[in-house]
C-alpha cells in the first residue's frame, strides 16, 4: 500500500490556503455520462472547464447504460485531464489539492472519476478531497459571484430535487425533496411520451416555446410543506397524450409540454419561495441540470420583483460539470480528505 494511504488525512481547513495565497484545485467529475476536468482558483475563478460528454453514444439506447458509460469514462478521463492543463497553463506543481465527485452517480462511472483523482493526488503529493455531486451542484453558485450563506437553495437534476437551506458552509438542511420522480426524470420521461430524443428535457423545454402553457391544467399532488411529487403529473400526461393521440395522431405537441413545463415549474418555484419565508432568508439560488430549464429560469428570477437575491449558474455550470467540482472543494467543509474514501451510489 502507498504510504500516503497509511497517513492520517490533512482536514479541509489544513488544506485551503487562506487569502495570502491562491488555492488551485483540479477537479474530476463522472459521476454519470459526462466526463469532465476543472482548474478552479479560489472557488469562484474557473481557469479551465472541460466537458467531453456520452450524449451520442447514450441516444441509441434512449437512456444511460452504466456499463457503456463506464467504458466510455476510462477512454475520455486521461484527455480531459491533459486537456484541463492545457487550458489552464497551469503545471501539476502549481496545484493545492485534486479533488474528485464521489457519489451519488453510477458506481463504475464514479470509481474511474475518483480513481484517476486518487492517482494524481499520490502520484504528484497533493492532498485528495472527495465531493458529493448534490452539494457540488449547488457550489456552482459560486462561481463567478459573491455569493455567500445563508441562501436557500432548489436543487433539481436527473436523479434529485431538493429544497435546501444553506446555513453556512459546513451546515446545510434538507427542507424537502421529492417522494417519487425527480424533476429531471418528470421531464425525460414526458418528453419520451411526445416521441422527444434522449435526454428529454432540454427538447422538451424547446418544443414548449411554442406551445400554450395554459392549454391543460392538472391537478397538483398533495404532498408535505416542502415535499414533491411528479409521477401523478406524469401519469396525467401520459393519458392526456393517449386521449389526444387516438382523437387526431396530428395533436398539438408544442401544447402538452408547454403545459406540463408551466405546471412543474410552477410547483418547484411556490415552493421555493415558500421556504425562502419561511426561513426569512434573503438569498435563493438554483441549481443542478433542470436549472438550464428556460421557464424554471425566469420563474426564479422573478422573485426579484420580490427583493430577493436571485443566483443561477450559467448554462454550462447548470447541468454535470467539474468546475463545480472545483467550487465545492474550496467552499465546503463537509469533505471527505481520506484516500480510504469509497464511492457510493445512492445518499
Ligand atoms: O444535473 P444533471 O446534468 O445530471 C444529474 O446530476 O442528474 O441533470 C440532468 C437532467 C436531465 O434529466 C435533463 O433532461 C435535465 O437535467 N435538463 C433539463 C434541461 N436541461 C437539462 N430539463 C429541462 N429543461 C432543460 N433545458
Ligand atoms: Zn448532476
Amino acid at each position: 500500500m502507498p504510504q500516503k494511504i497509511l497517513q492520517t488525512p490533512l482536514t479541509h481547513k489544513e488544506i485551503i490556503i487562506d487569502d495570502k495565497k491562491d488555492t488551485i484545485i483540479l477537479a474530476l467529475e463522472s459521476s454519470c455520462d459526462e466526463t469532465a476536468c476543472a482548474i478552479v482558483k479560489n472557488g469562484r475563478e474557473v481557469l479551465s472547464n472541460i466537458v467531453a460528454s456520452q450524449i451520442k453514444t447514450h441516444m441509441k439506447f434512449g437512456g444511460v447504460v452504466p456499463e457503456v458509460a463506464a467504458r466510455e469514462h476510462l477512454e475520455a478521463v486521461n484527455e480531459v485531464i491533459a486537456k484541463a492543463f492545457e487550458e489552464a497553463q497551469i503545471s501539476p506543481e502549481n496545484i493545492t489539492a485534486i479533488a474528485a465527485t464521489v457519489g451519488p452517480g453510477l458506481v463504475g462511472s464514479l470509481l474511474v472519476g475518483m480513481n484517476a483523482a486518487k492517482t494524481l493526488s499520490i502520484v504528484y503529493d497533493k492532498p485528495f478531497i472527495g465531493i458529493n455531486h448534490l452539494n457540488a451542484h449547488v457550489c456552482a453558485n459560486y462561481i463567478n459571484t459573491d455569493l455567500e450563506p445563508p441562501f436557500i437553495a432548489l436543487l433539481v437534476s436527473g436523479g434529485h430535487t431538493q429544497i435546501i437551506k444553506v446555513a453556512n458552509y459546513s451546515n446545510s438542511e434538507i427542507l424537502g425533496e421529492t417522494i417519487d420522480d425527480a424533476a429531471g426524470e418528470a421531464f425525460d420521461k414526458v418528453a419520451r411520451l411526445l416521441d422527444l430524443p434522449y435526454p428529454g428535457g432540454p427538447h422538451l423545454d424547446k418544443m414548449a416555446d411554442n406551445g400554450n402553457p395554459y392549454a391543460y391544467k392538472f391537478t397538483k399532488a398533495k404532498t408535505d410543506e416542502f415535499d414533491f411529487s411528479f409521477s401523478g403529473l406524469k401519469t396525467a400526461v401520459l393519458q392526456l397524450v393517449k386521449r389526444l393521440s387516438t382523437e387526431n395522431e396530428n395533436y398539438n405537441k408544442a401544447d402538452v409540454a408547454a403545459s406540463f413545463r408551466e405546471n412543474i415549474t410552477g410547483i418547484l418555484a411556490e415552493k421555493t419561495l415558500k421556504a425562502a419565508e419561511k426561513y426569512n432568508i434573503k438569498t435563493i439560488v438554483l441549481a443542478g441540470g433542470v436549472a438550464a430549464n428556460s421557464e424554471i429560469r425566469r420563474k426564479i428570477r422573478a422573485f426579484e420583483q420580490k427583493q430577493y437575491k436571485i443566483y443561477i449558474p450559467e448554462m454550462k455550470y447548470c447541468t454535470d460539470n467539474a468546475a463545480m467540482i472545483g467550487s465545492c472543494a474550496y467552499f465546503d467543509d463537509d469533505v471527505i480528505t481520506d484516500l480510504g474514501v469509497e464511492v457510493f451510489s445512492r445518499l
